[in-house]
């Protein structure tokens, strides 16, 4: 059975107060929520991932992720992070492939690949973003492209390492835009996703794979979105900034 996922994306929002208050509030809301099996990610920036960590600890169902880790493992890269040192600090998982690292980061998928497998050897779950332009939907090449990213970002992966990722589908005309594909067109991508891991990996394996959806998910659209068969839960920006939206987020799951 997949994971039912709701992963806060904060990007490189809030101080580390409003971290914490924020942080210490879901949790204290969780605990009168029965999770079931359902998981919660909090991607903070680096700085406040061991903070965070120690806040969400008594409960078993929220996990924090790196936003992003380095395709290299240790050295002179100043200013970088690698997947060992996020383990070694606790940390569990990792974002890789948003699209703003892909644009202004110019994060191409041979490095993708890279990190991807840097995070797996070092124990870390990955939530590999995938996700196309709208000039892509509007030329009829959005199939193609998330394709090419699963492909080449993702799919060299063996069996016994991809049940360790979730895909998040996150069309970049509709992150922070206020524009959500609409629940058919998620839909129709999340399950060519679906049948892209089945023709790859089996359909047991592409079973066990969550594939969230990301852009402009709010606690008005969420019920709707995750209610489809393969739309496992969402990466969230905007509305996981505020506690009460993000808990009606998460039970929509
Ligand atoms: P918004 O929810 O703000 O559109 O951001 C989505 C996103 O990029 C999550 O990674």
């Amino acid at each position: 059975m997949r994971n039912r996922i709701a992963a806060a994306n904060w990007k490189m929002n809030l101080t580390l107060d409003q971290a914490c208050a924020l942080a210490g509030t879901l949790v204290e809301t969780l605990k009168s929520i029965d999770l079931g099996g359902k998981q919660v990610i909090l991607a903070t920036p680096y700085l406040y991932l061991s903070t965070v960590a120690d806040i969400i600890k008594s409960n078993k169902n929220i996990f924090v992720a790196a936003q992003d880790c380095s395709e290299h493992l240790s050295g002179a890269y100043t200013g970088e992070v690698s997947a060992t040192m996020l383990y070694s600090a606790g940390i569990t998982h990792v974002i890789i492939g948003h699209s703003e690292r892909r644009t202004y980061h110019q994060e191409k998928d041979e490095a993708l690949k890279t990190k991807v497998e840097n995070a797996l050897t070092n124990n870390l779950k990955v939530i590999f973003c995938c996700g196309e332009q709208l000039s892509h939907r509007e030329q009829m090449k959005h199939f193609n492209l998330i394709e090419g990213q699963l492909w080449h970002g993702l799919f060299h992966l063996d069996e016994t390492q991809i049940i360790n990722c979730a895909i998040a589908y996150e069309p970049v005309w509709a992150i922070g835009t206020g524009v959500t594909a609409s629940p058919a067109q998620a839909a129709e991508m999340h399950s060519f996703i679906r049948k892209l891991l089945i023709e790859k990996y089996g359909e047991s394996t592409a079973n066990e794979i969550s594939i969230l959806y990301g852009g402009s998910c709010n606690e008005k659209n969420a019920a709707e979105l995750f209610s489809n068969t393969d739309i496992d839960g969402g990466l969230i920006g905007g509305a996981s900034l505020k506690a009460d939206s993000f808990i009606k987020i998460i039970q929509s799951l």
